[in-house]
């Protein structure tokens, strides 16, 4: 439950969470009218230490307890800080809002969890207090932080209940104000020749489709292309998974799922490039009817493909789709968005998404963007590109004994853009998940990559060297 109030008079009942940078910050609260022995307390609390938290209880029926967060080292992350002590703070919660408000992200980020299946739901009651000329930046904010939550609750949804088609729904219920939404059926894919999507999907029962989200603003303007893997469970196939490793399969759309809210973030935004998304669906499952190691198939640019691992499946949904698009669009860059490898997850942990290839401009905004979300960038050169290449088909989908599994992804996917278009890849198999609360990180999805990847294309038209 969310309140946006004018002012502190109108609250009743709630816990006051005020977050001080300095000493002189707390002026600002002057119209609390604490009694002069409290504000002593407050005043020898700051003289003593720094970075620390403490409750006040005023007795007052408006506040049941004031809690100050006082932060005073410019060494420490302030979002550690916050992490320290964010179990102080509770389910009711009421404090004030000023421009790029840290506290706010950090209350909605670390407080989410995911309750759709719980016949118990506790709810979080945030009042917020906000002035006329910060509403704005609120409420843009706001809608932000409900697009970075839904897209955790969406990789936190059971493969079950996100299938290809109730997913398909799921986006046509997302009401695009801007965005146009083509689906291309699985009977189309099969008469496309996209081939590679098939092998993949059409083991299982729900098969698979490719949407497309388009957001033209002028065919003048340069086209960029975004790719995101929605694979709806990897179970491996016939290269099985573990069971530790199989567990967390659910989570393998998180790539697509975070550019579908990063197309909800800019649908009302006014862009200086035209946006458009490419996300194959496909569950990786079980059956006779699939794809086997030594298979070669003939994809939709009719390089031929070797099977060597049917738990590679992303290279070829993710080949398919960006040489459609190649083909089939004049375009300035790719960027495809997933989560591709474990070798990402063991080189950079849960702190960094692994990015690398040719496109520099958006590589380097990438690297040195402003919100919470980091990226690293991995190394490439044209000998991994030459390793894709196979004796008895044009390409295989893994090149054994290279141990440099992340940059393999980017020489075996750069084979599939037709018109050497600039290409950016981004794993984010590490960060898409974390198995404990973690920093803004909550158990399980983290829905991150909405915020930077949105401010990164809002601003493209405007960096652009063009
Ligand atoms: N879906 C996985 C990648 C993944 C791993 C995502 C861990 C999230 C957490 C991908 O399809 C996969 O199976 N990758 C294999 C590739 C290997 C068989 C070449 C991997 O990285 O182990
Ligand atoms: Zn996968
Ligand atoms: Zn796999």
């Amino acid at each position: 439950m969310l309140h946006i109030w004018k002012s502190f008079s109108e609250i009743k009942n709630s816990h006051l969470v005020v977050l001080l940078k300095n000493k002189f910050d707390f002026e600002t609260y002057n119209f609390l009218h604490l009694e002069e022995k409290i504000l002593s307390k407050i005043e020898k609390t700051f003289q003593d230490q720094k970075n620390t938290c403490f409750k006040i209880f005023t007795g007052r029926e408006d506040f049941e307890e004031i809690i100050f967060l006082f932060y005073l080292d410019v060494k420490k992350d302030l979002h550690l800080f916050l992490w320290e002590n964010i179990s102080q703070i509770p389910e009711k919660i009421t404090f004030k809002y000023e421009k790029d408000n840290i506290l706010l992200d950090s209350i909605i980020l670390w407080k989410y969890d995911y309750i759709e299946y719980k016949s118990e739901k506790k709810e979080l009651e945030l009042n917020i207090i906000c002035e006329d000329l910060q509403t704005n930046n609120l409420t843009y904010r706001l809608s932000t932080l409900k697009n970075i939550t839904d897209n955790r609750d969406l990789v936190n949804k059971p493969s079950c209940d996100k299938t290809p088609d109730k997913y398909v729904q799921f986006i046509k219920n997302m009401k695009f104000k801007n965005t146009k939404i083509k689906i291309i059926e699985h009977e189309e894919i099969k008469r496309l020749w996209l081939n590679l999507i098939d092998a993949v999907g059409r083991a299982s029962h729900y098969k698979p489709r490719l949407v497309i989200l388009e957001r033209i603003i002028d065919k003048k303007l340069p086209t960029l292309w975004l790719v995101g893997k929605w694979i709806i469970f990897d179970t491996g196939w016939l290269n099985i998974k573990t069971e530790n490793h199989m567990y967390n399969m659910k989570d393998d759309m998180a790539g697509s799922s975070a550019l579908l809210f990063m197309m909800k973030e800019i649908d009302e935004q006014n862009l200086n490039s035209n946006i458009i998304c490419a996300l194959p669906i496909a569950e990786n499952s079980i059956s006779s009817d699939a794809y086997r190691p030594g298979d070669i198939i003939k994809s939709y640019c009719w390089k031929t493909v070797e099977i060597i691992n049917t738990d590679a499946e992303w290279r070829l949904i993710l080949a398919d789709a960006m040489s459609y698009i190649s083909k089939n669009y004049e375009l300035e860059s790719i960027t495809t968005v997933a989560t591709l490898t474990g070798a990402c997850m063991y080189a950079l942990g849960y702190n960094y998404a692994g990015v690398m290839w040719n496109n520099r401009q958006i590589i380097d905004n990438l690297l040195k963007n402003e919100t919470f979300e980091s990226y690293w960038e991995l190394p490439f050169n044209d000998f991994y590109k030459e390793k894709t290449k196979w004796n008895i088909s044009d390409l295989k989908n893994l090149t054994e004994w290279i141990f440099a599994g992340s940059t393999m992804w980017w020489a075996f996917l750069s084979n599939f853009c037709l018109n050497n278009e600039k290409f950016t890849h981004i794993d984010i198999a590490g960060v898409s998940f974390v198995k404990e609360k973690y920093w803004l990180y909550n158990e399980w999805a983290t829905g991150f990559w909405v915020d930077s990847l949105s401010k990164l294309f809002l601003e493209y038209g405007k960096i652009s060297e063009r």
